[in-house]
């Protein structure tokens, strides 16, 4: 059975079941969720390394067999049992001499994935494309494989539609929440109509978007299927005889290619691109994006829709009430419907676990604030006086406008024709796209319509420099990762700040903008947001953000007076801040956005002391160049650095959690982390924190300047969570997710955190990254079966 070895690698960590094994001369798989228990875990690794077979536990008492990329694993492309979760970390995978294959809990308990048994010489494989097979190796015939089974996701060679022989309809269906397997409300399927066919999405049960028909490698509703600008090519191919009559995708180049359902409706790739085309829901959507029609209830407008809001609501003098609905099969998407169709209704949200409703009927007022839970409030937008006045006025002043536009430039065309270059052709490309339709200006300021779905604007070049006085030195707010930050007044008296990004980034105009139209979508209460852009020539690219006036976190933190302001309330509050804008770039936002440089100087506070991250963004936009170009230097600063990122270049959404934890314990300590100098101590805060809390002192760390406004338990408790984030094994630490709940409720028993890594390098630096982007941080271990 050598053989088996070339194809597929086991990892045994128990002795005793690999004499079980021996002894039953059945192949069998045990491992263990590692997020709850470090010891004994094991996993199973395709061949390449690309996809991970094992146990994981997104939710407290629920584990999963799934399948995830190694080099992702917050990616679940396959999860086993979604439906029938664990009850604890006791599973195991078995696979009998026979080829059947089961997963057994708590002696006895078991939950068989096939019926089909084979002749006593079989294999588990998980290959390299993801699929988990079992092979009858006498009759070369497979006897069960996952790709039959999908879940959310769809892998290059999986089918979706329908199998003749095995009578199967493979469809996909969304995770019920963020962090829940089970099945949710939305239905991917292949309609086949005719010699073509769409996709079709169902919200439980009833249609919700359709693609259009698959004509010419694309669907109507599916544009960036077929953008140019992806940097891949997708080859979907649809197969009608008599197999079967279903559509399968492939790409080029492009190594993470995946199309997942999201549990929100939304189609997703694997560069994180969102395929259906519409923007948040389809629900009274104005276009036809392929959303399908649905009959408004009869007490709602057009003009009404839910906006996402932090704040409470109070009771108002009428007639009102509330109600939550624990149902655990009820998510995001129900319960927005379910309030939608209630015509009292004002407002809901999801319990944090991501299950369950909590709606507000009646005379409820809605009041802003920065502790309240996130709620979805139902608002009305006044509605646009379509009038005389639009007819009689303004189409004709608009028509005139544009055939004067049209007139004035063809005039400088036919000037300019010929010094026009290249690349300034595809600079002119480029406004076209951004700022459709193109307005008549001659380079103060440019707004965009809106219409692309973003409200990014773009500023010319000349009010910049009126903004920020040329860029002058008394301006200068900081440097910041990518180049200098300037603050600037617009011409309307707006305060902004100015990002001058460096060359070095050597990205081109197109993917610039790719980037900024991502970056202009993430929108988080604790994100800074990106007001707009400017470029100027071939070079020079800008970004305009939002004015911070209470400069940075460091300003204070580290300062022996001002960080008399920040009392405690002030420093959980940013805390918990930066934990939601980190969930958002992590988990929330359609782009799975990595900062990888999180500290005190890249959190801006507001007026009210409100954190907000910035340079988000900054890490994708120059993370693609690099994997395409393999040379940028790496961004970070070490102290904050995981040491995987720092001595590997390997960074996950851990490498943030990290990072995270860093800033807490700088945060209630009033100390940096890497300029920390203390007498037979080791010479982080790190270490500093770590000895407190073995010897039980962890209050010690107190920033002294917090004097008595401290609440012990909440101290105690981030110091916990600080140290749980940065433990040396990066799967050790929770996932912002975790640290959230751990944060929000005082009550959860926490795990013990395990030796953080010591990490006494100073200064920042240069180096190359993604030296080995396929590297495995897992502990292998292969044993041969004989
Ligand atoms: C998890 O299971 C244990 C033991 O069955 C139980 O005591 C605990 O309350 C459960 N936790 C949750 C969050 O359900
Ligand atoms: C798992 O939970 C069951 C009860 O739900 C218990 O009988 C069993 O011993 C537990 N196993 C482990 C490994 O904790
Ligand atoms: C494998 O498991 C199935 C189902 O439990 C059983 O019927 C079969 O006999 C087992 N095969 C062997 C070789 O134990
Ligand atoms: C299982 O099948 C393979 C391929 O046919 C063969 O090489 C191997 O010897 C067989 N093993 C046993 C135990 O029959
Ligand atoms: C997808 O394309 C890549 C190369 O572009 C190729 O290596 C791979 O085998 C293809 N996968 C499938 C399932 O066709
Ligand atoms: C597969 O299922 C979808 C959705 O239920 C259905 O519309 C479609 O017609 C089915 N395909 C076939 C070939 O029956
Ligand atoms: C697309 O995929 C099909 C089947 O996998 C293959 O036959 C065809 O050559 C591919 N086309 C391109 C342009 O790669
Ligand atoms: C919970 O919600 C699901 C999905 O809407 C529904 O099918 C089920 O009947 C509900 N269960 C209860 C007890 O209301
Ligand atoms: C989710 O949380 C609510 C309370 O917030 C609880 O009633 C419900 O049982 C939880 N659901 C699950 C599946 O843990
Ligand atoms: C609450 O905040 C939102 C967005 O920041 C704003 O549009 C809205 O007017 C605010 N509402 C109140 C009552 O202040």
């Amino acid at each position: 059975m050598s053989a088996l070895n070339h194809v597929s690698k086991f990892l045994f960590l128990f002795l005793l079941e690999l004499l079980c094994f021996v002894q039953l001369s059945s192949l069998i798989v045990t491992a263990i969720s590692t997020i709850k228990n470090g010891e004994g875990s094991s996993t199973l690794v395709s061949d390449g390394g690309k996809f991970t077979l094992g146990f994981f536990s997104p939710i407290t008492n629920k584990t999963y067999l799934g399948i995830w990329y190694t080099e992702d694993t917050t990616t679940k492309v396959w999860v086993a049992n979604r439906d029938t979760p664990i009850p604890n970390n006791s599973g195991q995978l078995q696979v009998n001499a026979t080829g059947i294959v089961m997963i057994t809990y708590d002696e006895g308990n078991s939950i068989p994935l096939n019926s089909d048994e084979g002749s006593g010489n079989v294999t588990a494989t998980l290959l390299d494309s993801g699929n988990f097979v079992v092979t009858d190796l006498k009759y070369n015939r497979v006897l069960w494989e996952s790709f039959d089974f999908p879940t959310d996701t769809l892998l290059p060679g999986m089918r979706l539609g329908m199998d003749f022989k095995s009578g199967r309809n493979y469809s996909l269906t969304s995770w019920l929440s963020v962090s829940y397997p089970s099945s949710g409300a939305f239905s991917l399927t292949w309609e086949p109509s005719g010699d073509s066919g769409e996709l079709v999405i169902r919200q439980r049960g009833q249609i919700y978007w359709s693609s259009g028909a698959f004509v010419d490698q694309g669907f109507e509703h599916m544009p960036s299927l077929k953008s140019p600008s992806l940097g891949y090519q997708y080859n979907v191919s649809h197969v009608s005889n008599h197999d079967g009559n279903y559509i399968s995708f492939n790409v080029t180049n492009q190594v993470v290619a995946r199309w997942q359902l999201y549990y929100d409706g939304l189609i997703v790739d694997g560069g994180n691109r969102v395929l259906d085309d519409f923007s948040d829901f389809c629900y009274g959507y104005p276009e036809n994006n392929g959303c399908a029609h649905r009959a408004l209830p009869k007490c709602r407008g057009s003009n009404e829709k839910f906006v996402k809001l932090r704040g409470d609501f109070t009771k108002g003098k009428g007639k009102h009430y509330d109600n939550y609905d624990d149902n655990s099969s009820l998510s995001f998407s129900d319960c927005m419907e379910k309030c939608w169709i209630s015509c009292d209704c004002v407002g809901w949200t999801v319990s944090s676990n991501g299950t369950g409703c909590a709606t507000w009927s009646g005379d409820w007022k809605f009041s802003n604030s920065t502790d309240g839970v996130v709620k979805y409030v139902l608002v009305s937008e006044s509605p646009k006086k379509t009038n005389i006045w639009l007819i009689g006025i303004v189409i004709p002043v608009v028509v005139l406008l544009a055939v004067v536009c049209f007139w004035y430039l063809r005039r400088k065309w036919i000037r300019s024709q010929d010094c026009l270059t290249a690349e300034r052709r595809r600079r002119e490309q480029f406004l076209h796209e951004l700022i459709s339709p193109v307005k008549c200006d001659d380079g103060s300021e440019l707004e965009d319509s809106g219409r692309e779905g973003h409200d990014l604007r773009f500023f010319g070049y000349a009010s910049i420099m009126a903004a920020t006085e040329n860029f002058s030195s008394g301006n200068k707010l900081g440097q910041g990762g990518f180049g200098p930050v300037y603050k600037g007044k617009l011409i309307d008296g707006r305060e902004v700040a100015v990002k001058k990004l460096s060359n070095t980034s050597g990205q081109g105009i197109v993917e610039f903008k790719n980037e900024l139209i991502l970056i202009a979508k993430l929108q988080h209460l604790n994100l800074v947001r990106v007001l707009g852009c400017c470029i100027h020539g071939e070079e020079e690219k800008m970004l305009v953000y939002e004015y911070m006036p209470n400069k940075s976190l460091d300003f204070f933190l580290f300062d022996p007076m001002r960080k008399e302001i920040l009392d405690w309330k002030k420093r959980l509050n940013i805390i918990e801040g930066v934990a939601q804008g980190l969930l958002y770039l992590h988990r929330y936002s359609r782009f799975r956005v990595i900062h990888r440089d999180l500290k005190a100087s890249n959190i801006l506070l507001d007026e009210k002391m409100n954190p907000k991250i910035s340079d988000f963004g900054m890490a994708r936009i120059f993370g693609q160049n690099t994997i395409e170009a393999n040379t940028e230097r790496v961004v970070g600063t070490y102290g904050y650095m995981s040491p995987e990122y720092a001595m590997e270049g390997q960074f996950s959404i851990k490498s943030d959690v990290f990072s995270f934890g860093v800033l807490i314990l700088e945060i209630v300590s009033g100390r940096k982390n890497t300029s920390f100098y203390h007498l037979d101590r080791p010479l982080n805060l790190i270490g500093y924190a770590w000895e407190l809390w073995k010897e039980g002192v962890a209050l010690e760390l107190k920033d002294p300047s917090l004097k008595d406004s401290i609440v012990a338990n909440q101290f105690h408790r981030c110091v916990h969570v600080g140290l749980l984030c940065v433990q040396e094994n990066a799967t050790d630490r929770p996932t912002m997710s975790d640290v959230i709940a751990m944060l929000s409720n005082e009550t959860m028993p926490l795990p013990s955190p395990k030796q953080p890594a010591f990490f006494t390098g100073r200064g920042t630096t240069e180096r190359n990254q993604f030296d080995s982007p396929s590297t495995n941080n897992l502990t292998i271990s292969i044993m041969e079966a004989r």
